[in-house]
């Protein structure tokens, strides 16, 4: 194992229900250290872009206008296997089939409104990072 950096969307349908605290509490406790932070409001070409992997997939119009309908808190996580990790404490993309204690079981209402997002890899963790964070926005 080593020390990884990985991105991290907090959704709209979270930060409407005022869950970004209770979000990155989990994230806290699980040893991931948040080291980049921001809210922002995405435009819909910058969710085209971020989604461009699924554009074939049914959901892929959904989905951006999902991401675009409220703000978003991007972030850079950092710690052990920060990547699998992460994906561990988020739990399964359908809430219905998350473990107990993720936080998508604890948060998420839908398939699509699943409260967060996190990087499949080291390499995407690099390419997503790098799509919203200046190096100098990155304080470990
Ligand atoms: P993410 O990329 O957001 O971390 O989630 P993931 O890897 O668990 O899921 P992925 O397959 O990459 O899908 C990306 C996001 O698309 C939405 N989705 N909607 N309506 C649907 O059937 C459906 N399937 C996926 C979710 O917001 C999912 O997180
Ligand atoms: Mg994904």
């Amino acid at each position: 194992m080593a020390v990884q950096r990985t991105f991290s969307i907090i959704k709209p349908d979270a930060t409407r229900r005022n869950l970004t605290g209770k979000i990155n509490s989990m994230i806290e406790a699980a040893g991931l250290r948040i080291v980049a932070q921001k809210r922002v409001k995405w435009s819909e070409d910058q969710a085209k872009e971020f989604y461009a992997v699924h554009k074939e997939r049914p959901f892929y119009m959904d989905l951006v206008n999902f991401m675009t309908s409220g703000p978003v808190v991007v972030q850079v996580l950092e710690g052990e296997d920060a990547v699998a990790a992460y994906r561990t404490v988020m739990g399964a993309t359908n809430p219905a089939d998350a473990d107990a204690g993720t936080i998508r079981k604890e948060c998420a209402e839908s398939i699509e409104a699943n409260s967060v997002h996190g990087s499949d890899s080291v390499e995407n963790a690099a390419i997503e990072i790098g799509q919203n964070f200046s190096e100098a926005e990155i304080v470990g």
